[in-house]
């Protein structure tokens, strides 16, 4: 039988093919190479990588600008080699989903062109066109630092075109019944090519409305249906997952009655993550969960740290932005639209401790985790590079000058100490059973085989300190019981009557008696499980 709900206990790793590894030396990463290191990702322990975006692009946004949706870019390889890749992935047990971005094509794609050159071929109205650039005021400007206006003039076409993002990224018309159709061909193709699914990109703004923000609009969610029809009538085990940069209630509609997304990102629990580690209180953290709406059984949360955009903070108070800055963007070139482009290493000043409670928080709340390749061994990111592409530099797998990720030159300069290759590359810490790559694969690998972690259920303990965040997570099968002191000194917590007796500590094997009074040491974790139940 097909495990169709494989995705709530899932571990996921995102992956930019183009920095991953070069198989032919020509510097960028290619399919080759990610096949090449596929041994090394089921070593970590992971289930499902995202891919960005592989299909040919001017790559004026990182590929997030698709001039074809039917092709793979040629400096990644072919679609043999695509091919290859499910294959080679599916054999050691880890799937694969894409990047479907359905609202807006790069302006170099054949429709856009054709559009923009006759006002009668019929894909003009493939995009949002306008004698004024005064529609849709409503709408947010989300590329602040780059973009003015959501309207662009064409100097072609003699009219304004739509676009949410850059303005080299034309949205589509979903108003357009061929529109709709052709992203559902789309969507078709690649899952008749036996990928197991979508990380559907920006869906907010698939359609526009006067007097609205554009953005989460009841049309959206009815195409959004449709797709999710498509995937369950032929491909029923593929995953659907929803990018939308919004609150819990708005997210919460992209569920539906589990009949629209199957998981969706949790936006606004990742700054609050950050924001408990600095302030050592987790009362954002438990705020933000309890204010979350259930979600329907079959659904799943993605949870995340960093990603490879900024670390977006549209999702807080003006208040806690200007705090979020001042505490971690100290270089005002750390900033990028509403949000900070740094990666996780930095982020925690390079702390061990704390970059290991940050994953014990991850992975022990509720939600499955996506890890960003190369937060796992503790990358740096390289502020010399404009936009987010610090954050995207090579993967660093040996300690050589290109760092085993090419023969050639690589397309981007790595971090400098203490993140350069030298310092940091998993040659080093693979061989090394107290590094933080192996702390975090025995981290994947008793998430994985605890259900509780996959589920919904979560309870708060009371232990009277507020810079502990203890919680039961709850399954039929188990009861698991967690700790993580958010502070950078030792906590005494107190334990409720009903919790003590005999634990075992599931990371380290040994049995925990629990008492009246439990003492942490600095930013310490626990995951314990009840000797009874084992
Ligand atoms: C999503 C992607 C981001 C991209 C944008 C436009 O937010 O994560 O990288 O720039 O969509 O496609």
């Amino acid at each position: 039988m097909k495990d169709t709900l494989w995705y709530k206990n899932a571990i996921f790793y995102e992956i930019s093919v183009r920095a991953f590894k070069d198989s032919n030396g020509d510097g960028h990463g290619d399919l080759q190479g990610l096949i090449e290191k596929l041994d090394y990702l089921q070593y970590l322990g992971v289930d499902c990588l995202w891919l960005m975006p592989i299909y040919p692009s001017p790559l004026r946004d990182d590929g997030y600008d698709i001039a074809d949706y039917y092709n793979i870019d040629p400096i990644y390889g072919t679609l043999d080699d695509f091919r290859a890749l499910l294959h080679q992935a599916h054999r050691r047990g880890i799937r694969i989903i894409m990047d479907l971005v359905l609202n807006h094509t790069s302006d170099q794609h054949p429709w856009f062109q054709a559009a923009r050159a006759d006002c009668h071929s019929p894909y003009r109205d493939y995009y949002v066109w306008s004698d004024t650039d005064q529609r849709y005021r409503q709408a947010r400007i989300i590329f602040l630092d780059t973009e003015t206006s959501n309207w662009t003039w064409d100097e072609q076409a003699g009219q304004y075109y739509w676009h949410r993002f850059y303005s080299s990224q034309p949205d589509l018309n979903f108003d357009n019944p061929h529109v709709q159709e052709e992203m559902l061909n789309v969507a078709r193709f690649w899952l008749e090519m036996g990928i197991d699914g979508f990380r559907v990109d920006a869906v907010p703004y698939l359609f526009e409305r006067e007097n609205t923000s554009c953005e989460n609009l009841p049309e959206t969610h009815a195409y959004l249906k449709r797709l999710r029809k498509l995937v369950d009538e032929h491909y029923l085990d593929c995953l659907l997952l929803c990018e939308a940069n919004q609150w819990p209630e708005e997210v919460r509609l992209y569920f539906g009655e589990g009949d629209e997304f199957h998981m969706g990102f949790h936006f606004p629990l990742m700054p609050r993550l950050f924001m408990a580690l600095k302030k050592e209180r987790f009362e954002d953290v438990r705020h933000i969960l309890e204010s979350t709406p259930p979600i329907p059984e079959i659904c799943q949360w993605c949870t995340f740290l960093r990603n490879h955009d900024e670390l977006t903070l549209e999702m807080v108070s003006e208040e806690e932005r200007r705090w979020m800055w001042e505490q971690y963007a100290p270089d005002p070139c750390m900033k990028l639209n509403l949000g900070i482009r740094r990666r996780l290493a930095p982020l925690l000043d390079n702390d061990r401790r704390k970059i290991e409670l940050a994953h014990s928080l991850l992975f022990t709340l509720p939600g499955a985790p996506i890890i960003y390749y190369g937060d796992e061994i503790g990358m740096g990111d390289n502020l010399d590079l404009p936009d987010r592409n610090g954050l995207r530099t090579p993967m660093q797998w040996e300690d050589s000058p290109t760092a085993g990720f090419t023969y050639g030159v690589p397309f981007a300069p790595f971090p400098r100490a203490p993140y350069a290759p030298q310092q940091v590359n998993v040659a080093a810490q693979i061989g090394d059973p107290h590094s933080l790559l192996n702390v975090l694969r025995n981290m994947i690998a008793v998430r994985k085989s605890h259900p509780a972690f996959g589920g919904h259920g979560m309870v708060w303990i009371e232990t009277g300190n507020p810079a502990v965040a203890a919680y039961l997570r709850l399954h039929p099968e188990e009861t698991l019981l967690v700790f993580n002191n958010l502070s950078g000194r030792p906590q005494a917590v107190r334990v409720p009557a009903e919790h003590g007796g005999r634990w075992i500590d599931l990371l380290s094997g040994q049995v925990l008696p629990l008492v009246s009074e439990l003492l942490l040491p600095s930013h310490g974790y626990l995951w314990l499980k009840r000797v009874s139940e084992l």
